[in-house]
């Protein structure tokens, strides 16, 4: 949702801004900008299009000399992508530059306000009034003038701004958009996220929402909203840049997809210890956790279907009660809590608006919330009561596939460990889903190493106009997701159905040839799923299955067969979903998408 990046320093900045916005561009790419200040003016580029745009129209940045400056990659809220709705905005003498990342709430009365007194406005979006309410308030002290405008403006909003007549600095602000400053010897930096700044450093200050950073070459100084200064501790950050580089592979999300089993691994492994599930960072007794009455878990996207599989695995083993809820939903649904409930909240980016939103409503109504979150420090690491991470490491493509095995990971965890403590499950069936667990990593790297199967497969799918997915039970949540990670990056309609409904209305939409993909590993519902499987095809639809291995009579009623190794199959997810995931990649090689950065999408939706 828009990435922002600034630096004051040593060197040219534009160079820098520029290589900082290429790791942010999984952040929105519908348009990009810089703003440099250069002497006593203010440079401004910027153009619709993606960032080599600007590269392109910058020299790779030469054109635009000066040692500050701010830069933005942009996915449009207010104002469709164009050259004058593109970042930076600025004022009419273009002595103040602003670049945003979030949404002003209130722009519109503010904007009628500053008609009123004669601004003229160049664009349609809400930012632009940041930087002509700047303008507004400004009489020669930046914070001064930022204090004011936080004062004014409602809603979301990191802001990197700077000011013609402060040629050496940059100012910086948050309020529920993420932000994070960094400094060597070369300079200071500001970013939406850690990747744009790892080159340069690994000791990274989060910005809490309203604090107000201000930058120069040698140094950071950071404000509260009442302008006392504070200090601030930095957080080193463990993984290191090449984590968010592609490595020879095509496209980032391949390489996420080979990550997955040391993915699963580096998130199972540290909670096993003595034959036993530790999970310290639940700060549950065992008393606490005879007591939880039901749980409520909530998420977005992918995360929120790990939340679906979650559902029947905690019912299933655990038999504690949980509801699932799409975050949007929740925080305006005025969720019945009662005491005894748990809230769990997923998020990979740990900055989703609404999962945050959600986080904060359950909180205010007295509960709560376990984070299970991939970013360290991101919003809802810090908010919620208790965090277990998934330790995928940095995810760039926008489509998620390492993060979301992750979190099954950690919830199967969750599941396995409130089974245990509140007796639900013997000693001997324990410790055999625990080798189920550890043998996942190399059954995954068995599916992956696969891959030519599926892409053949895949191959023959790139024209196809509609796909359906189905699957009962926990398959019902893989469908899911199969069928998000297929028409996000393929742009090809997709639809995940419970297979006992299908017939309830949208078989009619099966033709000749019609694509169902089934999803068959649960035991106990395999001839019902096989079942409805030989209703699509008796109205022309081919039959992809996925199944467990040896589950040869799939047969006779699928025209392709994916068989998964072995597991229990409350972990079957973890290796359905993986020739899915190549399935829906593929496809969208084939079409010629642009597969890590998908239309229309962002990886970490930080607006409403
Ligand atoms: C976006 C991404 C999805 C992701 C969802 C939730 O829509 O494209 O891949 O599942 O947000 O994101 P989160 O960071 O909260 O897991």
């Amino acid at each position: 949702m828009c990435g922002i990046v600034g630096y004051a320093g040593k060197n040219q900045a534009a160079p820098v801004i520029l290589e900082g916005l290429a790791k942010l561009e999984y952040r929105g790419y519908d348009s990009a900008g810089m703003a440099v200040v250069n002497g006593d003016k203010i440079q401004i580029t910027k153009s619709v299009g993606r960032l080599k745009v600007l590269e392109e129209l910058t020299h790779g940045g030469a054109t635009m000399p000066g040692t500050v400056g701010i830069g933005h990659t942009r996915w449009a809220t207010h104002g469709a992508p164009s050259d004058a709705n593109s970042h930076p905005h600025y004022n009419a003498q273009e002595t103040i530059a602003v670049v945003h990342n979030g949404i002003i709430e209130n722009y519109l009365p503010l904007k009628e306000k500053l008609v009123s007194k004669g601004y003229q406005f160049t664009s349609d979006t809400d930012t632009e009034v940041v930087a002509q309410l700047m303008d507004y308030y400004y009489k020669g002290n930046p914070l001064e003038a930022i204090i004011k405008v936080m004062h004014r403006v409602q809603g979301s909003y990191a802001l990197g701004i700077v000011f013609a007549d402060h040629p050496d600095e940059v100012f910086a602000v948050r309020k529920d958009s993420p932000l994070i400053t960094g400094q060597n010897e070369e300079g200071c930096f500001i970013a939406s996220d850690v990747p744009a700044i790892l080159k340069y450093t690994r000791k990274v200050f989060f910005i809490e929402n309203q604090e107000i950073v201000h930058l120069k070459a040698d140094g950071m100084h950071f404000y509260t909203i009442d302008e006392e200064e504070i200090e601030k501790e930095p957080v080193t950050i463990e993984w290191d840049a090449d984590a968010a580089e592609k490595g020879g592979y095509e496209h980032f999300m391949l390489k996420e997809m080979y990550e997955q089993p040391k993915t699963v691994t580096d998130t199972l492994m540290p909670r096993l210890k003595n034959n036993d599930i530790v999970i310290d960072e639940l700060n549950m007794s065992d008393e606490d956790i005879r007591a939880i009455k039901k749980i409520h878990i909530v998420a977005c996207g992918s995360a929120y279907h790990t939340g679906v599989t979650a559902k029947y695995v905690i019912e299933g083993i655990a038999r504690i009660p949980v509801e699932v809820d799409v975050a949007s939903e929740f925080r305006y649904r005025n969720p019945i809590l009662e005491e005894g409930a748990m809230v769990v909240v997923i998020s990979q980016s740990g900055e989703t608006a609404d999962t945050l939103a959600a986080l904060r409503e359950s909180q205010a109504l007295g509960y709560k919330v376990l984070g299970i979150v991939n970013v360290v420090g991101s919003s809802i690491a810090r908010e919620a009561d208790n965090v277990m991470y998934t330790w995928a490491g940095p995810e760039i493509a926008v489509a998620t596939t390492k993060a979301y095995s992750a979190q099954l990971i950690a919830l199967y965890l969750l599941a396995l460990k409130f089974a245990r403590v509140r007796g639900k499950l013997d000693d001997k069936t324990f410790h055999e889903m625990i080798e189920d667990l550890k043998r996942l990593p190399g059954q995954i790297e068995m599916l992956l190493s696969n891959k030519e199967r599926i892409q053949r497969f895949a191959n023959r799918y790139v024209a196809a106009k509609d796909v359906f997915f189905i699957g009962r039970g926990i398959d019902y949540a893989i469908s899911m997701e199969g069928s998000l990670k297929l028409k996000e990056i393929s742009y090809i309609h997709s639809e995940a159905y419970a297979a006992g409904e299908l017939k309830h209305g949208t078989i009619s939409l099966i033709e000749e040839g019609t694509l169902v993909a089934a999803v068959a590993t649960q035991d106990t519902l395999f001839q019902k799923t096989l079942s409805n499987m030989v209703e699509v095809k008796a109205r022309g639809a081919f039959v992809l299955a996925v199944t467990n291995e040896g589950n040869t009579d799939i047969e006779k009623a699928a025209d392709y067969v994916i068989y998964i190794p072995k597991t229990n199959s409350y972990f079957t997810n973890s290796l359905a979903i993986i020739p899915l995931q190549l399935f829906g990649y593929y496809v969208a090689v084939g079409k010629g998408c642009d597969v890590d950065k998908p239309r229309n999408l962002a990886k970490s939706v930080t607006v409403e």
